[in-house]
């Protein structure tokens, strides 16, 4: 490895002693986010220091994204800018290593070395803690592809992202505690791309968590592509469910707020509903895909519930946690989807009332069952149903928004704001809230209360001081160790 360079560009330094910049640009969703700073912590114990740009990478990873065809066809045009990238540094005596990882890199494998040849490297979501051995490889010959199912688990072999990089990656922190999906929705690529349901243990997902909390991280949203069916192993080699791990996160001496995502409705135990009551920690905020309101389109999309099925799941929780914020993932024109259907989504999203939601237009995926049906719907129908969905929910959206006005409300402070003296956090319900206050609220809860509202955050007026700052958190007693302790009593 080279020396360290100071400045982003490296300029003057001798091309010998520059150290070896990696860039990853992740697409797609947070499951993504995470593996893309994983491989960043792989490529760092290799030597490789985080490039500003990715002009100045000598390694450039694509994270990818498979989900929507939109998301997929986007690779090739991003390889052709890479690849132009490397032209152009080569020119300067560069040398740029290109790597495909993600979901597309599974999907399609040595398709994308035959479509961008210029690609060295292709490595699936299974894989990438290989990246070491496997740039050794593509360093010797182009068109290197490793898309297998590993016998062995990444996540044993990948190395503790360092205090320093924690840091950099600010105070709330993604944990991918469960991956692959069981569920085959026949519009869904993800459980070929990520293959079956895994879940890592109890204790492995603490000692991450514990790291992150001694560098900083104040939050961690658990992450799983169904990360509410849960059932890593706990200390006693028993199956342990999402709640319980909820409950073992939450006691994390530092880390002051919880959440988790994605949940499919048939994993909404009753357990995972009572933390919303009995979690302290646990933020009320629930994002529960319902994907559409008709039971015939549901029926056809393999969800396996009805709409029935999931009005009950939402009056239960609010039963539990009444000020409980809802979001969901909808899809129309699913092939055979009326216009009756989507009317039925329109009175579910009525009936229900969501705080934030994501919409998409049914894509076709080769291989799934959804791609072979017939009944195709038009893309012009897509787009205005898409349209009118999401004028519906971006009102509910405002009035969720608006409703805040007046309420005080404990924000955790996530980093400065553009103006100086401005600093930005969450409301527990996900809403991005500025407020004037020191920077060195970063990192802590602070009671708001919330004076304005934007188009896309609240403005707030901080009324108690941080429940509990940095200094105080790192003062405690418990990072020295009696945490950890009390951990392994909790878990045992
Ligand atoms: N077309 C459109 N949207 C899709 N999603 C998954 N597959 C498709 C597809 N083929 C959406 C679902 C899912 C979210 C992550 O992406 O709404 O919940
Ligand atoms: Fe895809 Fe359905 Fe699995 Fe979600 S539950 S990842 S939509 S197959």
């Amino acid at each position: 490895m080279g020396a360290p360079v100071s400045d982003a560009s490296g300029a003057g330094i001798p091309l010998t002693d520059r150290a070896k910049r990696i860039f990853v640009k992740s697409f797609g969703c947070q499951m993504n986010v995470y593996d893309s700073h994983r491989m960043a912590d792989v490529a760092a114990q290799e030597g490789y220091q985080e490039a500003a740009t990715i002009e100045d990478a000598d390694l450039v990873v694509l994270n990818t994204c498979h989900i929507r065809e939109r998301a997929s066809e986007k690779i090739y045009s991003e390889l052709g800018k890479v690849r132009e990238l490397r032209e152009a540094r080569e020119v300067a005596g560069l040398k740029t290593t290109i790597v495909v990882a993600g979901c597309v890199a599974q999907a399609e494998g040595a398709e994308i070395l035959r479509r961008q040849p210029a690609v060295d490297l292709v490595v699936g979501p299974q894989n990438y803690h290989r990246l070491p051995q496997l740039l050794r490889a593509a360093s010797l010959r182009s068109g290197v592809v490793d898309t297998t199912f590993p016998v062995e688990d990444k996540f044993d072999h990948l190395p503790a992202s360092s205090p320093a990089t924690i840091r950099s990656r600010g105070v709330s922190a993604f944990v991918t505690v469960q991956e692959g999906c069981d569920k085959f929705c026949s519009f869904c690529v993800v459980p070929y791309t990520r293959g079956a349901e895994s879940s890592r243990s109890v204790a492995k997902v603490v000692q991450e968590i514990v790291g992150l909390a001694r560098a900083g991280v104040r939050e961690v949203t658990l992450i799983g592509q169904n990360v509410n069916a849960y059932h890593g192993q706990d200390e006693g080699g028993r199956a342990a469910d999402l709640a319980h791990l909820l409950n073992v996160v939450a006691k994390i001496p530092g880390i002051l707020r919880v959440r988790y995502t994605t949940s499919h409705p048939n994993d909404m135990s009753e357990a995972l509903i009572l933390a919303h009551r009995d979690n302290p920690s646990l933020a009320p905020y629930l994002h529960l895909p319902v994907q559409s309101g008709s039971n015939r389109i549901l029926a056809a999309m393999n969800r396996k519930h009805d709409v029935g099925d999931y009005m009950d799941i939402v009056g239960r929780i609010r039963a539990v946690r009444p000020d409980i914020a809802l979001s969901s993932d909808f899809i129309v024109g699913y092939p055979g989807e009326s216009d009756a259907d989507f009317q039925e989504t329109l009175d579910l999203v009525g009936a229900v009332g969501f705080a934030a939601s994501y919409t998409f237009k049914y894509s076709s995926r080769p291989g799934t069952p959804g791609a072979e049906l017939k009944n195709q719907i038009d893309e012009q129908t897509k787009s205005a149903r898409l349209l009118t969905l999401q004028q519906l929910l971006e009102d509910q959206r405002q009035a969720f928004n608006r409703a805040a006005v007046g309420r005080i409300m404990p924000v955790l402070f996530e980093k400065s704001g553009r103006h100086a003296g401005q600093v930005i956090g969450r409301s527990p319900y996900l809403q991005s809230v500025y407020a004037v206050g020191d920077a060195a609220l970063i990192g802590a809860i602070a009671d708001v209360e919330i004076i304005g509202v934007g188009p896309n955050s609240l403005r707030g007026r901080i009324v108690a001081p941080a429940s509990q700052s940095l200094d105080e958190i790192q003062r405690n007693a418990a990072f020295s160790g009696e945490a950890d302790a009390s951990l392994r009593k909790e878990n045992a």
